[in-house]
């Protein structure tokens, strides 16, 4: 039997109208856009008005992947939204998708893994696809998470923002698509992001939501420390197990977090950075958005030719991280 291989046959991408500059949080909280452009690299970021939810962002990117991978919303077989900010607790977000879209072949399901999640929905696309089990998989990273940020904590406030990517994945010749995929996760930093209120554990009453445990909560410089960590390991990894080398590496897309983690991973790797894609000026950190946004970005601006290879790393909530290697 033919070796398959999964990769990517269209991509889109979608953003609230909703711009929130800098120069916007000075008037919320006590920041400087002088603070936030040399700390953190972003000038501003998309933010969803009050009536707009996290499925209709994944709908526009998910519409636009499908008709760009040439197929109808009923080929999907398989919907893997990533988010941290679903419409609503249940059903999962996956399944407002599969409905909206009409994909009506589709089992559906949420990733909850924060920024690694499109990764991850990546990593489990590839193996439901090299194994027969999809055809077709769409995977998803949407977030609204300007909902769940304290406008009154500047350390957190000034780098979310809002969006969503989506990817259609199906079989393609041996030798492209997806080379290696790794996903990894360390429970024990739990506190380095997270969210206390909601769930069975912190509850859901008016104290918790007076005390504001709905909102993240960040310890910034601990988490940089492990994401350049993370990232760097888990590119190398991933580039050893495809037998490539940094220098084969045509593209590479890390989450976009920090303007200085992307530099930092980026030269702990030792790439140059004219191969570093970044629209964390215009974005902020979108989470699990932000890898399938970038991807599209480079593929609407031409920068991504067949035979490319290309890199991506993440790390997030949980903490999780992972990485892929492909062959466009
Ligand atoms: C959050 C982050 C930008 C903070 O940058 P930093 O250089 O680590 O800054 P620190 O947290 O050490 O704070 C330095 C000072 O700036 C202040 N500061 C923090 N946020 C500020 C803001 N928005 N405006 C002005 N000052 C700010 C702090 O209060 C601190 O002041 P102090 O020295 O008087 O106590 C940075 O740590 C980061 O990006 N971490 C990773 C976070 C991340 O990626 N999270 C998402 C994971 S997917």
């Amino acid at each position: 039997m033919a070796k398959t291989n999964a990769g990517i046959l269209g991509t889109g991408h979608s953003y609230p109208e909703g711009v929130l500059t800098n120069a916007d949080l000075e008037q919320i909280v006590d920041t400087s856009d002088e603070w936030i452009t040399t700390r953190t690299g972003i000038k501003q970021r998309r933010k969803a008005a009050p009536n707009e939810y996290t499925s209709q962002f994944a709908v526009r990117a998910s519409r636009e992947a499908i008709e760009r991978a040439g197929l109808e919303a009923a080929d999907i077989d398989l919907i893997l939204c990533a988010t941290v900010t679903p419409d609503q607790i249940l059903p999962s977000t996956a399944c407002l998708i599969q409905a909206q879209l009409g994909a009506n072949q589709a089992a559906a399901m949420d990733i909850v893994a924060a920024c690694s999640g499109f990764i991850y929905g990546l990593s489990l696309a590839d193996t439901m696809i090299r194994t027969g089990q999809s055809k077709y998989t769409l995977v998803i990273g949407a977030e609204i998470l300007t909902r769940y940020v304290d406008y009154t904590d500047r350390g957190t406030c000034v780098l979310f923002g809002d969006g969503a990517g989506a990817a259609v994945l199906g079989t393609v010749e041996e030798g492209r698509g997806i080379l290696a995929a790794k996903i990894r996760s360390d429970g024990r930093y739990e506190e380095q992001l997270y969210a206390p209120g909601g769930g069975t554990k912190g509850g859901f009453t008016a104290e918790t939501i007076a005390r504001g445990d709905h909102f993240f909560k960040m310890k910034g410089n601990e988490l940089f420390k492990v994401a350049v960590r993370s990232m760097a390991d888990v590119s190398r990894e991933v580039l050893d197990y495809a037998g490539l080398k940094t220098d084969d590496v045509n593209l590479f897309i890390p989450h976009q977090a920090n303007q200085r983690i992307t530099d930092a991973v980026a030269s702990k790797l030792n790439v140059d950075s004219s191969i570093v894609y970044s629209n964390i000026a215009m974005h902020g950190n979108t989470s699990s958005a932000s890898i399938p946004i970038g991807l599209d970005e480079c593929v609407e601006a031409g920068r991504v030719r067949k035979g490319d290879v290309i890199l991506m790393a993440s790390f997030g909530g949980g903490v999780t991280w992972g990485g892929a290697v492909m062959r466009w």
